[in-house]
């Protein structure tokens, strides 16, 4: 499973990069706002210097506008800026049309904000190289978003689908282990889940134990 970072924090990103586990990164416009990246230029700016840290993987841009010749417009531009950009797109009518378009040339897609199978479904069809289904936002309204992701699953292998099933929103370490069970291409969340993987009580205690054996041992000496 791709392992994605969920943020616009250049500061994370690297940290994430040095790990060696980083495979892309996903923003939104309110990632963006959270660092206080606002305007055209320093937003483009924002974008070419995360793709200039993942290096390899990809990075999904999301667009602005609602309307297709407006969609269209700014995800041709995003994907201008850098070989890596994939433009994130809205699952609303003109954003699946312009899913279809940019499918047709070449430009790689995000659909975004998808929280239903049906929606996914559609998102394959148009031609999406990757489908968000947010399983916490669905989790916080007591609805599973881990099912979601099952049902997805189910669906594209049925029919042999490329587009690869992006799980976001992602909030902890259960959820990351739950879609690695399940089998969804990319997980993406924030830099604290994954740094949540590393932690179990028993590593610690033993490299204590380890520690002060070897200390111990060559005390001795
Ligand atoms: O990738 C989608 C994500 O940014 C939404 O996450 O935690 O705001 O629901 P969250």
């Amino acid at each position: 499973m791709k392992f994605f970072i969920d943020t616009a924090n250049l500061d994370q990103i690297r940290e994430a990069q040095d790990l060696g586990v980083l495979d892309g990164v996903t923003t939104n416009p309110s990632l963006m706002a959270k660092e206080g990246i606002s305007g055209v230029d320093r937003v483009l700016k924002h974008y070419v210097d995360i793709c200039e840290i993942v290096k390899n993987g990809d990075v999904s841009a999301e667009v602005i506008a609602t309307d297709y010749a407006g969609i269209i417009k700014e995800g041709e531009n995003l994907a201008a800026l850098h070989p890596n950009i994939v433009v994130k797109v809205p699952m609303i009518k003109d954003g699946i049309k312009a899913i279809r378009y940019f499918s047709d040339n070449g430009i790689k897609t995000n659909c975004t904000l998808v929280f239903s199978a049906g929606q996914a479904l559609l998102a394959a069809k148009a031609g999406a190289t990757y489908v968000s289904p947010f399983v916490g936002r669905l989790d916080d309204i007591s609805t599973d978003g881990i099912q979601l992701i099952e049902q997805i699953r189910l669906i594209y292998d049925n029919y042999a689908y490329d587009t690869q099933i992006l799980a976001a929103s992602v909030r902890h370490p259960m959820h990351i282990m739950k879609c690695a069970e399940i089998g969804a291409d990319v997980m993406t969340g924030p830099l604290s889940a994954i740094m949540a993987l590393l932690k179990h009580p028993l590593t610690d205690s033993g490299l204590a134990q380890f520690l002060a054996d070897h200390k111990k041992a060559s005390e001795q000496q």
